[in-house]
C-alpha cells in the first residue's frame, strides 16, 4: 500500500514543571489507515494528540500537515487544518439536542436546523451512525453522547480524527459498533488515531501501532506482524510474561450461597430478580453482562451495602455453619466474622478517602463503617509499602494524598489493599478498567494467588478475553436476572455475548 502522510511530527517535546511528557518524539499518522497509539498509563499518548488537537503546544519540535509546516495554536487551528479530537471527557451541553450540540460554537450557522438535520443525517448514513438529532443530551447514553462527539468533528471537516480511549466506557457490542465506523472511515480514505489499552482491539482494528514509553517514542510496527506479546514487550521495555495462569484448586467448597435474590431500587425498578448462585473456595467466579445489568446492586447486596427485598445470601464457615447476611450492615456482617474484600467501582467514593495517604487508607475502610482492621499503625505501613512496590504505585511517599494521584495509581491502592488482607470473599468491580496491561497482569495474578489461598472470588469484568482466561466459571447478567452460569474453559465469547443480550441466550429477547 502506498503511504499518504497526512500529519508528521519531528522531535516534538513537552514537559510540565519537572515532568517530560514528551522527548524528542517522531510519528507519522497516514491517511486510509487507523493508527493506535499504545502505552502504558503516563507514558504521553494525550498529551502527545493534545499538541495536534490545539490543546496543548510543545516546547520544541515539528509538526507537518501534507509536508508543509503548520502552528497550531488553539482547537479553532486544529478544526481549520482538518484535525479533530474526540476526548475522554465530553463537553457536551446537556440541556441541547444533538443537532444544537454538533453546531454549537460554529459562527456562520445560523441556526437553520433543518438543513443541520441534512448534514448530520448524511454523516450518520456515510459512516454507519445512528443519531436522532433531537434527542436531548441527558436523555443519552454514553455510547451516544460519544457519538455526538465523533459526528460533531466530522461535521467540521475533520480528516484526521483522533479518539482518546473511547472504548474504555463502551459495551463489547458497542465497540464493534464503533470499530464499524472508523472501518468506514479509513474507506473514506481519513487519517484515524486510536488510544486503547485494550491489546484485542488493538490487533483487531488497527494497521499500525505506534509504541510510547515513559514519553519517548519507541517505535511504530505493521499490526500484521504483531502480537499481544510482542506489543508489551515494546510498552513495558522488557519481556512480559502475558498468560493467565488458570490453576484449579484441589477441595472447592461452597462458600457463599445466593437464592433468590430480589433488590428494588428507589424507584421501584427490579435491579435484580430471583438471582441464584454459589461462588465457591478456591475459584475466580467471573460476573459477565452489559454494563448496567445489575453487577453493581449484586456486589452491594452481599456486602450489606444494598437493601434486599427479597431471597437469603448465606456465608458457610469451614465447619459447615451458616450466617445469614441479609439484613445486616457492613459492620454487623464483620462483627458476624464474616471476612470480605470489595473492590467498588465508585473508587473515592466508597473505597478510599482522597485526603490520606495510602498508609491511612491501608488502615481505614470507610465502606465498613470506618473501623480499622489493625491495631497498630506498623502492619498498614508495611501493607502501603508492599503495594507500593508490588504494583509499581507512582507517588511521592506512602503518605501523599491519594486524592492527587492519577486514576490508575489509585485504583492500584485500593485493589492491593483489599487483595492484601486476605479475605475469605474477594469481590471486585472492573478491577483493572483504566490500568495498562501490565499491572492488569499483576492483578489477575494477585487474584489467582488469592484463590489458590482458598478465596471465593468474584469478579466482575468487561473484556471477554480476560473473564474467559481468568474465570473458572462465569455468571451472566442480563436485565439483573441471571443468564447463565458457564465453564469458562468451554465456553466462547459468542455464546457468552449471547447470553448478555438475552435472558438463556435465546434470540429475540424471549424469555
Ligand atoms: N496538565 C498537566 N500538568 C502536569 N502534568 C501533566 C499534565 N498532563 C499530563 N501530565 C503528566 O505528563 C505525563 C504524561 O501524561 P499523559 O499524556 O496523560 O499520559 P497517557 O495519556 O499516556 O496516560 C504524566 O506523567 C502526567 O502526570
Ligand atoms: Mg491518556
Amino acid at each position: 500500500m502506498q503511504e499518504n502522510c497526512a500529519i508528521e511530527l519531528k522531535n516534538i517535546r513537552k514537559t510540565f514543571g519537572s515532568v517530560v511528557a514528551n522527548d524528542e518524539i517522531n510519528l507519522k499518522i497516514n491517511r486510509g489507515e487507523i493508527l493506535c497509539l499504545l502505552g502504558e498509563n503516563g507514558s504521553g499518548k494525550t498529551t502527545l494528540m493534545n499538541m495536534l488537537s490545539g490543546i496543548y503546544q510543545p516546547d520544541s519540535g515539528e509538526i507537518f500537515k501534507d509536508g508543509e509546516q503548520v502552528a497550531i495554536r488553539s482547537p479553532r487551528d486544529a478544526y481549520g487544518l482538518g484535525i479533530g479530537m474526540i476526548h475522554q471527557h465530553y463537553h457536551l451541553v446537556d440541556v441541547f439536542t444533538a443537532a444544537q450540540n454538533i453546531i454549537l460554537g460554529l459562527e456562520n450557522e445560523k441556526m437553520d436546523l433543518g438543513a443541520v438535520n441534512d448534514k448530520v443525517k448524511e454523516i450518520c448514513d456515510r459512516y454507519g451512525f445512528n443519531v436522532d438529532p433531537k434527542k436531548k443530551v441527558y436523555d443519552m447514553s454514553v455510547s451516544q453522547k460519544q457519538t455526538i462527539e465523533i459526528v460533531k468533528v466530522l461535521y467540521r471537516g475533520a480528516e484526521i480524527l483522533i479518539l482518546d480511549e473511547p472504548t474504555a466506557v463502551l459495551t463489547p457490542q458497542e465497540t464493534d459498533k464503533l470499530f464499524a465506523v472508523l472501518r468506514n472511515m479509513k474507506k473514506d480514505n481519513k487519517a484515524i488515531v486510536l488510544i486503547t489499552h485494550k491489546l484485542a482491539e488493538v490487533l483487531d482494528v488497527s494497521d499500525k501501532v505506534a509504541i510510547l514509553r515513559k514519553g519517548k517514542y519507541i517505535g511504530t510496527v505493521n499490526t500484521k506482524e504483531a502480537t499481544a506479546q510482542s506489543l508489551t514487550d515494546m510498552m513495558v521495555g522488557r519481556a512480559v510474561t502475558l498468560n493467565i495462569d488458570r490453576p484449579v484448586y484441589a477441595n472447592p467448597k461452597d462458600r457463599l450461597e445466593i437464592k433468590g435474590l430480589t433488590v428494588v431500587d428507589n424507584d421501584g425498578i427490579n435491579r435484580l430478580t430471583d438471582v441464584s448462585f454459589t461462588a465457591r473456595t478456591g475459584e475466580i467466579l467471573g460476573v459477565a453482562g452489559i454494563a448496567g445489568s445489575g453487577q453493581r446492586e449484586l456486589l452491594e447486596s452481599i456486602t450489606g451495602l444494598y437493601p434486599v427485598k427479597e431471597g437469603s445470601i448465606t456465608f458457610i464457615n469451614d465447619d459447615g455453619s451458616r450466617n445469614e447476611l441479609v439484613g445486616k450492615t457492613p459492620m454487623q456482617i464483620r462483627q458476624a466474622g464474616v471476612g470480605m474484600g470489595f473492590v467498588p467501582e465508585d473508587r473515592l467514593g466508597m473505597g478510599l478517602v482522597g485526603s490520606m495517604g495510602m498508609t491511612n487508607n491501608m488502615m481505614l475502610r470507610s465502606w465498613r463503617n470506618g473501623k480499622s482492621i489493625f491495631f497498630s499503625k506498623k502492619e498498614p505501613q508495611s501493607l502501603a509499602d508492599k503495594v507500593w512496590k508490588e504494583l509499581e504505585v507512582v507517588t511521592p511517599s506512602t503518605e501523599f494524598p491519594v486524592r492527587r494521584m492519577s486514576g490508575g495509581n489509585i485504583q492500584k491502592v485500593l485493589v492491593g489493599r483489599e487483595i492484601a488482607s486476605n479475605p475469605p470473599v474477594l469481590l471486585t468491580a472492573y478491577a483493572v478498567r483504566g490500568l495498562d496491561i501490565n499491572t492488569s497482569y499483576t492483578i489477575y495474578n494477585l487474584l489467582t494467588e488469592q484463590k489458590m489461598n482458598g478465596a471465593a472470588v468474584m469478579y466482575v469484568g468487561e473484556e471477554l478475553d480476560v473473564l474467559l482466561q481468568l474465570c473458572d466459571r462465569i455468571l451472566v447478567l442480563c436485565g439483573g436476572k441471571v443468564s447463565g452460569i458457564v465453564d469458562a474453559r468451554t465456553v466462547t465469547k459468542e455464546q457468552i455475548g449471547l447470553l448478555m443480550t438475552s435472558v438463556g441466550g435465546s434470540k429475540g429477547g424471549a424469555e
